[in-house]
C-alpha cells in the first residue's frame, strides 16, 4: 500500500548535497510503500496513494537514532538519584547495585521491562536504538541481556567490560581475560559492536585496548563510553581504532578535539547524563566549529541518564551546549545514523527506511522552544505507525 504524507509545512530531510547537512523543505509530501520511502516533493506536485494523511501545515522529521541505551537491566536507583540532588557526586561504582538486582531478575521479567522503554521511546519518536549489555558481568547473565536485546534491535552492544564486578575486584586483569575470552565467544554471536567504558574508575586504556582488540577479532565493531567523568586516552584510543563512535566526551582536550575532527569517528553527546550527574555541559559549539561530527543520545540507563526522551536530549543541547535547533534534530537523527554506521536511516530521500515523526508543531525549533511539551503526535517505522 502506499501512504502520501501532504500538506506538510517544514520536512527535515538531511538529504546530501543539500546546502545545509540538516535540509529542510517547505510545503511538502512525503510517500511511502513496503517500509520505504519512494517519493520526496513539492506537495502540490505529489503522486496518488492508496492512504492519504493530511499533516496541516505541520513538521515532519526523521525518525530519532538513539545511538546508545542501557535498557535491560534490574531494579532502579532512584534512592542514589536523591542522594546526588543533595549533593553526592556520581561515580562508576554504582553500576555494580544495579548489577545485583539484573542478575536477580528473569528474562521475562526483563522482557517486560525492555518492551516498556521501546514503548516509551516509540511514543517520543525514536525509531531505531542501539542497546547494550553491561549489567551482568558474568558469563551467563552478559549472555541473556545481548540475547535479549537482539529481540527488538539490529543493534547490539556487547559491554561486558562496564565495570570490574565486586567478585574480581581484587584480579581486574582476571575480569579482563574473562571479558575478551568465554564471555565474548558466548556474546559475540548476539552482537554487532563492542564497547568498553574507558574511565578511572573502570577500564584503563591498556586494559580497553584488549577489550576492543579482542572483540575486532570476533568480528564486532568497536565504539566506546569514554572522558565521562575526567580526561583521558579513551578518545585518541577510540580514533586510533577506527571506532564509530565515542561516547560521553564531557572532558575533551584540544588534542582530543583535533583527533576527532580528523576521524571517521563520531562523537556522540550525551546531555541526559550531565543533566542528571550534574555535571558540567560539554561545548558541542566548539566541537561542531572544529569539524567534529557529533550525534546526540538518551543513554537511558539507572544510574547516569534515566530518561528516555529525544527531544528532552535536543532541548538541552540547545540550551545548555550551544546546538542551534537544527544541528541537534541532525545529530539526533542523521548524526545517531552515523554513529551506528547506517546508510539507510535518519534521512528523509527516496530509498531509505520509512522512519518518520509528525511534531504537533509547526518547526523543529519546537522542539527545544517548548522543552518537556509532547510533540510527538504521530510515528511511523518502516511505513507502519508505532505511535
Ligand atoms: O553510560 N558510563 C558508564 N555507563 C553508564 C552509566 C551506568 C550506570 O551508572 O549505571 C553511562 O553513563
Ligand atoms: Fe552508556
Amino acid at each position: 500500500m502506499r501512504t502520501l504524507i501532504t500538506n506538510i509545512g517544514e520536512l527535515t530531510t538531511n538529504a546530501a548535497g543539500s546546502a545545509t547537512p540538516h535540509h529542510a523543505v517547505q510545503d511538502a509530501a512525503v510517500l511511502m510503500e513496503d517500509g520505504l520511502i519512494t517519493w520526496v516533493g513539492r506537495a502540490d506536485e505529489a503522486p496518488g496513494a492508496e492512504e492519504i494523511i493530511d499533516a496541516e501545515g505541520r513538521a515532519v522529521i526523521p525518525g530519532f537514532v538513539d545511538s546508545h541505551s542501557h535498557l535491560v537491566f534490574g531494579g532502579d536507583r532512584a534512592a542514589e538519584f536523591e542522594a546526588r540532588m543533595a549533593g553526592q557526586k556520581y561515580a562508576a561504582g554504582g553500576i555494580r547495585s544495579t548489577v545485583a538486582a539484573t542478575r536477580a531478575a528473569t528474562d521475562d521479567e526483563l522482557r517486560a521491562r525492555l518492551r516498556g522503554f521501546l514503548d516509551e521511546m516509540h511514543a517520543q519518536g525514536t525509531t531505531t536504538v542501539e542497546i547494550k549489555s553491561g549489567y551482568g558481568l558474568d558469563v551467563e547473565t552478559e549472555e541473556r541481556l545481548v540475547r535479549l536485546a537482539a529481540e527488538v534491535t539490529p543493534e547490539v552492544t556487547f559491554l561486558g567490560a562496564h565495570v570490574v564486578p565486586a567478585e574480581y575486584a581484587d584480579d581486574p586483569e582476571g575480569y579482563v581475560d574473562l571479558v575478551t575470552g568465554p564471555m565474548l565467544e558466548a556474546c559475540a554471536p548476539h552482537a554487532r559492536w563492542i564497547d568498553v567504558f574507558c574511565e578511572t574508575g573502570a577500564f584503563s586504556v591498556e586494559q580497553s585496548r584488549r577489550v576492543l582488540e579482542a572483540g575486532i577479532a570476533r568480528g564486532l565493531a568497536p565504539r566506546v563510553h569514554a572522558s565521562q567523568l575526567g580526561p583521558g586516552g579513551g578518545v585518541q584510543l577510540a580514533v586510533e581504532l577506527g571506532a564509530a563512535s565515542i561516547d560521553h566526551g564531557t572532558y575533551l582536550t584540544d588534542d582530543d578535539v583535533a583527533a576527532l575532527a580528523a576521524s571517521e569517528t563520531v562523537l556522540t553527546l550525551l546531555p541526559g547524563v550531565e543533566f542528571s550527574t550534574r555535571q558540567p555541559y560539554p561545548d558541542a559549539r566548539r566541537l561542531i566549529d572544529a569539524g567534529v561530527t557529533v550525534a546526540l543520545a538518551c543513554d537511558t540507563n539507572p544510574g547516569s541518564s534515566f530518561t528516555s526522551s529525544m527531544p528532552f536530549c535536543i532541548a538541552v543541547a540547545v540550551r545548555d551546549m550551544g546546538m542551534t535547533p537544527a544541528e541537534a534534530v541532525w545529530a539526533a537523527t542523521a548524526g545517531g545514523a552515523r554513529a551506528l554506521r547506517r546508510e539507510d536511516i535518519g534521512v528523509i530521500a527516496p530509498g531509505y527506511r520509512a522512519d518518520l515523526v509528525l511534531l504537533r508543531a509547526p518547526s523543529r525549533i519546537h522542539l527545544a522552544y517548548r522543552p518537556g511539551v509532547p510533540l510527538v503526535e504521530r510515528v511511523w517505522k518502516d511505513g507502519v505507525q508505532v505511535a
